[in-house]
């Protein structure tokens, strides 16, 4: 937000009779303090000027209004408030029309419901998301949404934080009219002329009965029994409810205030912090040294080599944005197993209704399945998807750099091997770049961006360039063991498994991560992607294991029996006749207490709260080091890739924002009571220790890169 101070962000201008009231805050037009201060001296003029016979709000450039502007929030408040304002302007005994054009959201949407009339264009899009963010529509929205939509369709248009389009709203009654054309003011001018005309008096939101009154509270009681179950442990959406009976109960102007208690309750929640921390977590991750310093190269057709599990996500992905895709596999049959895989996903959205059999073809007719190399050589970017096996990744790349065309961009989805050393099977290290993907590759949205030592900086620029195009949040990261992601995940993970052998469960350490927030715990994800997958990397690792670090067998011991997860019907739970949802099994635990007994460990209890500390502490710790050594950018890429790529809860803002808000000490002052047992693995971070010695946090790294 680039607004210079003495600018002025809503301008006034009489046409004919109509103050047409434009807000021009650049990018999204967000409510900051001099945007509601612009706004309530339109509304003076508007109260004082008798030549003002109606009023015409229009946002300039590409939305309506955006909402607040979320970088005030956790600030103190500056006056004039939104609430005020909108009062103010609700009472005008002119006519007041907002003419909407692109996001009208939250704030932005509650600006228009205290307007007397809206229109809306085809662009329009319109919402209350400040569920997403741990807040409430604070401005009326609870209270002016129902008048407007029935208090049912407005509860739920707050609790799932959608966007509606402009003729979805006008069907939902929270526009008058839909209007052709471009240009909001031109379609808004012509709405007050014909106001005008008629004589018509100002149609107050507030003084409208709720429609579904009668039959809205029993439907409240089932949304609210369906979102203590479904918001798990988040703290807005039961107050958005609550609000939404106060509008149905009490007269509006309690109603507002009942909803201005319920919203700072918002404002104040931790949630909130975090909420918003991910929020621009996500944008921020794109800003990178690089993105600023070259240009994207072209960036039309792609091909991937390897048609299994990610090779086919990737195809998909890469198809939805509109690019044109080669697919290349060993031989026949594997090629026609991998069209198979890219088919598949088209008719699972078929069967459910969500494309048509034409729109596959149209796709499909930019996807070309080969098994020569040859196919490759005019593409502008190849990834790299075949099996986890350095070797033959080499001798992939071997070939790419024989075929591909002078800089084209070789990537490679490796998860954990060195990208250093598959450049340098080529000629031109300078294009190759680790683009790893998460699986489903084109439902999960983190990327991260492996930028290895040679890797020229429009390289850098144009994976940036193609996560933008496929939707994903890009992670610029470093070589290294398992990047970003991966490397914290082994330590986590060994964490996990450290309880494990000292006497928690599975079963308890899976429950006390679920209750944090996230939707699996670690060995339901471990059953979930199949135990033989980490057997094997284990296996592969034994060789330069350090013999004085400890190893835990008890993991070993379930896959030498065959028990793999979901896909063999056994893991660490039991899957009875193909149950997604595992049962606790007795001999997991006997398998638990042998290896115990075989070491000599004494078995303890674990509390919830203690074994989310370790979890936590190891995992906070290792993404100290990550930033340390560069892997990471800053904290907030760190957040970016467990919010995205892991799982975190998103109202825990991502693993450094969660350790900022325990405050670093604490969590220092816990890895140094774990390493009076074991040291070598519970060792602090320097970064850590630096930082609590200097009193800062790791927000305070967070500066643009
Ligand atoms: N406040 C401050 N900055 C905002 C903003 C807001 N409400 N909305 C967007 N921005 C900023 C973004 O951070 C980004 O900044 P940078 O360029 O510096 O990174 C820039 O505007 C452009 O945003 P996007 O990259 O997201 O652009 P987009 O075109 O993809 O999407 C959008 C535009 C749909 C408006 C999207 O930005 C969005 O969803 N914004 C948030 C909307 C929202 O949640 N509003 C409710 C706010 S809470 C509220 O209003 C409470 C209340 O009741 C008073
Ligand atoms: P997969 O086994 O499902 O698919 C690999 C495919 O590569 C097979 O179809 C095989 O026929 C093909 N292949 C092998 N050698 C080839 C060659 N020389 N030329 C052309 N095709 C060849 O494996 P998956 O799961 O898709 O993994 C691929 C890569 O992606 C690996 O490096 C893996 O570490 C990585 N990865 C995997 C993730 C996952 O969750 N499965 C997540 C992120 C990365």
């Amino acid at each position: 937000m680039s607004q210079a101070p003495d600018t002025q962000p809503v301008h006034l201008r009489l046409e004919d009779e109509v103050l047409v009231v434009c807000i021009d805050h650049p990018p999204v037009n967000a409510l900051s303090q001099a945007v509601r201060a612009g706004l309530l001296k339109a509304v003076e003029r508007a109260e004082s000027d008798c030549a003002v016979r109606a009023v015409l709000l229009v946002g300039v450039g590409r939305a309506f209004i955006a909402g607040a502007d979320i970088r005030e929030f956790g600030k103190p408040p500056q006056p004039p408030s939104l609430p005020e304002v909108l009062h103010r302007m609700e009472l005008l005994d002119k006519p007041v029309i907002a003419a909407i054009q692109g996001p009208a959201l939250g704030g932005g949407l509650e600006v228009a419901m205290a307007a007397h009339h809206r229109v809306a264009l085809a662009g329009a899009r319109l919402g209350l998301p400040e569920v997403h963010l741990g807040l409430l529509p604070g401005a009326g929205g609870t209270q002016r949404a129902p008048r407007l939509m029935g208090a049912q369709a407005a509860a739920e248009l707050m609790l799932s934080g959608q966007q509606l389009s402009a003729r979805a709203a006008l069907e939902a009654g929270l526009v008058d009219r839909l209007v052709e054309g471009e240009d909001p003011t031109a379609a808004g001018l012509a709405c007050a002329r014909e106001l005008l005309a008629s004589g018509a008096r100002p149609r107050r939101t507030r003084d409208l009965p709720i429609p579904d009154a009668a039959t809205a509270p029993a439907q409240l009681d089932q949304l609210a029994a369906d979102t203590a179950s479904k918001a798990r442990g988040l703290f807005s959406p039961a107050r958005i409810i609550e609000c939404v009976r106060a509008a149905l109960e009490l007269p509006f102007e309690e109603g507002l205030r009942r909803e201005r208690e319920l919203f700072v309750e918002c404002l104040n929640s931790p949630q909130r912090e975090a909420l918003v921390h991910a929020f621009f977590a996500e944008r921020e991750t794109a800003k990178i040294p690089e993105a600023r310093a070259a240009s994207p190269r072209p960036l039309a057709r792609l091909a991937v080599i390897g048609g299994g599990t990610m090779g086919a996500g990737i195809a998909v992905a890469a198809l939805d944005a509109g690019l044109a895709v080669t697919m290349i596999e060993r031989d026949q049959e594997s090629i026609a197993r991998g069209q198979a895989n890219v088919e598949k996903v088209y008719d699972a959205l078929i069967a459910k209704g969500r494309l048509t059999a034409e729109a596959k073809a149209a796709t499909l007719a930019r996807f070309t399945p080969d098994t020569s190399y040859d196919a490759v050589a005019d593409v502008d970017l190849v990834i790299e998807a075949v099996f986890e096996d350095l070797d033959i990744k080499k001798a992939v790349f071997r070939e790419l750099d024989r075929v591909c065309r002078r800089g084209c961009v070789l990537a490679t989805n490796t998860s954990y091997l060195d990208i250093d050393a598959i450049a340098a099977e080529t000629r031109r290290p300078q294009d190759v770049i680790g683009l790893h993907f998460f699986s489903p590759a084109h439902i999960m949205r983190l990327l991260e961006i492996v930028v290895a030592a040679r890797t020229a900086p429009d390289v850098v620029a144009t994976a940036f360039e193609l996560a933008r195009r496929l939707k994903k949040v890009p992670v610029r990261a470093g070589v290294c063991d398992g990047f970003i992601g991966n490397r914290i995940l082994a330590v986590y993970r060994e964490a996990a498994n450290h309880m494990l052998e000292d006497g928690a469960s599975p079963y308890e350490i899976d429950a006390a991560v679920r209750a944090f927030g996230y939707p699996m715990g670690p060995f339901q994800v471990s059953d979930l992607a199949g135990g033989d997958i980490g057997w094997a990397t284990r296996k592969r690792q034994a060789a330069t294991r350090d013999p004085k670090a400890r190893y835990v067998e008890i993991a070993d011991r379930i896959a030498e029996r065959g028990w793999f997860g979901q896909k063999s019907g056994r893991g660490w739970y039991r899957y009875p006749q193909g149950a997604r949802i595992g049962q606790e099994d007795p001999e997991v635990l006997a398998i638990a207490d042998a290896e115990r007994a075989k070491k000599g460990i004494t078995p303890r209890r674990f509390t919830q709260d203690e074994i989310l500390r370790r979890y936590m502490a190891a995992m906070v710790n290792e993404g100290a080091r990550v930033l340390e050594e560069g892997i990471a950018l800053r904290p907030l890429d760190i957040d970016a890739t467990f919010l995205f790529g892991y799982g975190f809860p998103r109202w825990r803002g991502g693993p450094m924002k969660w350790a900022d808000m325990q405050g670093l000490d604490r969590v220092l002052a816990d890895i140094r009571e774990f390493a009076k047992e074991d040291p070598q693995f519970w060792r602090p971070a320097p970064l850590l220790e630096r930082l609590v010695a200097e009193g800062r946090d790791f927000e305070s790294l967070n500066r643009p890169a």
